[in-house]
C-alpha cells in the first residue's frame, strides 16, 4: 500500500495528516493500530499539502468525504486562519486537529506535550525554547501555564518577536541558544526535518537538562546527537505524537484508543536510548 499521497490524488479514507513534508509521518501508524479496534470502516493516511495550498485541499478532502485532518508543520497556522477554532485552540494559538464537516478545530498537541513530560522533570524552571511557529506558539503557553520562565531563539528574529507580541506573557527572546541555567531545551523547529543542526551552546548546557525534540525519527536527530553527546538527557516527539493521536480520535470519535496498542504499532522504528 502506498505510504503516502499527493492531495488531489488522496485516495478514499476517514482520516488523514496533512503537510509538506508528510513522507516521514508515523500518524499512519498510530492512528491505524488504534483504529483497528475502533471499527475497520476507518481507514487513515498521509497526504502531502504545500504550503500555499491548505484551502483547495481542506475543500477537496471534505468533497471526498473525509472526516477530520491532523495538521503538520507548516500548516497549523494557516490552519487555525481556514477553521473555526474551539477554546483550547484558541487558548493555545494553533490547531493541529479539524473536523472537516463543520470545520470545527481543535488542539492536541498541547495536551499530548504535557502527557509526554509526565514523571520526568521534578518542577518547572528555565526553559530555551527554540523555533517561533504554531508548534512553538502552543507549546510555550503550556509551558508558561505550567510555570515556567521561558526564553525563545528563533533563526529569524523578527518571526520571534511577532510571536513574543502574540503569546502576551512574560517570556524573553534571546539572540543566542545559551541554555545556561535550563532545566529544559526545547526544540520545536523543522531543522531535524531537514538534518540540519542548531546553534546551540551546548558546553554551557546542565547535565540534568532534558534537551527534548519534538520530532521523531528512526535515529535521533542532529539536536539530540548534539545534547548525547554533551551528556543530557534526551526525548524524542514519540510520546507527545502518540498522546495528541489518542486525543484526536477521541475528539474526533468520543473513543478511549489504546495507547498501547499505539505505541507497540512504533517500536520497531524507534531508536533505543
Ligand atoms: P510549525 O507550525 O510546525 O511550528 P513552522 O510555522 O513552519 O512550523 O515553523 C518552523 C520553525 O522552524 C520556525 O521557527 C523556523 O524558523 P524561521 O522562523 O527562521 O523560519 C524554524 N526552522 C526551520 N528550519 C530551520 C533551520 N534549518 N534552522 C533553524 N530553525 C529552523
Amino acid at each position: 500500500m502506498k505510504a503516502w499521497y499527493e492531495w488531489r490524488e488522496a485516495p478514499s479514507a476517514s482520516f488523514a495528516v496533512i503537510g509538506d513534508p508528510i513522507e516521514h509521518s508515523w500518524s499512519p501508524l498510530i492512528h491505524t493500530a488504534a483504529l483497528s479496534t475502533a471499527g475497520p470502516e476507518h481507514r487513515y493516511v498521509a497526504i502531502r499539502v504545500p504550503k500555499d495550498e491548505l484551502a483547495p485541499a481542506l475543500y477537496h478532502l471534505t468533497e471526498l468525504g473525509y472526516l477530520g485532518v491532523n495538521v503538520t508543520v507548516p500548516l497549523k497556522e494557516s490552519a487555525y486562519r481556514l477553521s473555526d477554532p474551539d477554546d483550547v485552540a484558541q487558548r493555545y494559538g494553533t490547531v493541529n486537529t479539524i473536523r472537516l464537516g463543520d470545520r470545527t478545530s481543535t488542539n492536541t498537541d498541547a495536551g499530548g506535550f504535557r502527557d509526554s513530560l509526565q514523571g520526568l522533570i521534578e518542577s518547572p524552571s528555565h526553559a530555551l525554547v527554540l523555533g517561533a511557529g504554531g508548534t512553538s506558539k502552543a507549546l510555550c503557553r503550556v509551558l508558561a501555564e505550567d510555570g515556567w520562565r521561558i526564553l525563545i531563539w528563533n533563526r529569524t528574529r523578527e518571526r520571534g518577536e511577532s510571536l513574543l507580541a502574540d503569546l502576551g506573557f512574560q517570556a524573553r527572546l534571546v539572540d543566542s541558544a545559551d541554555p545556561t541555567g535550563a532545566g529544559l531545551i526545547l526544540n520545536t523547529t523543522s531543522a531535524s526535518l531537514q538534518g540540519a543542526a542548531l546553534p546551540v551552546l551546548w558546553e554551557r548546557a546542565s547535565h540534568t537538562a532534558l534537551a527534548y525534540d519534538v520530532s521523531y525519527g528512526v535515529e535521533p536527530s542532529r539536536f539530540l546527537q548534539d545534547a548525547r553527546r554533551s551528556g543530557l538527557n534526551v526525548l524524542d516527539g514519540v510520546d507527545m505524537l502518540i498522546g495528541q493521536a489518542a486525543r484526536s480520535l477521541s475528539w474526533w470519535l468520543g473513543i478511549e484508543p489504546d495507547r498501547k496498542a499505539m505505541a507497540d504499532a512504533l517500536e520497531h522504528l524507534r531508536w533505543k536510548p
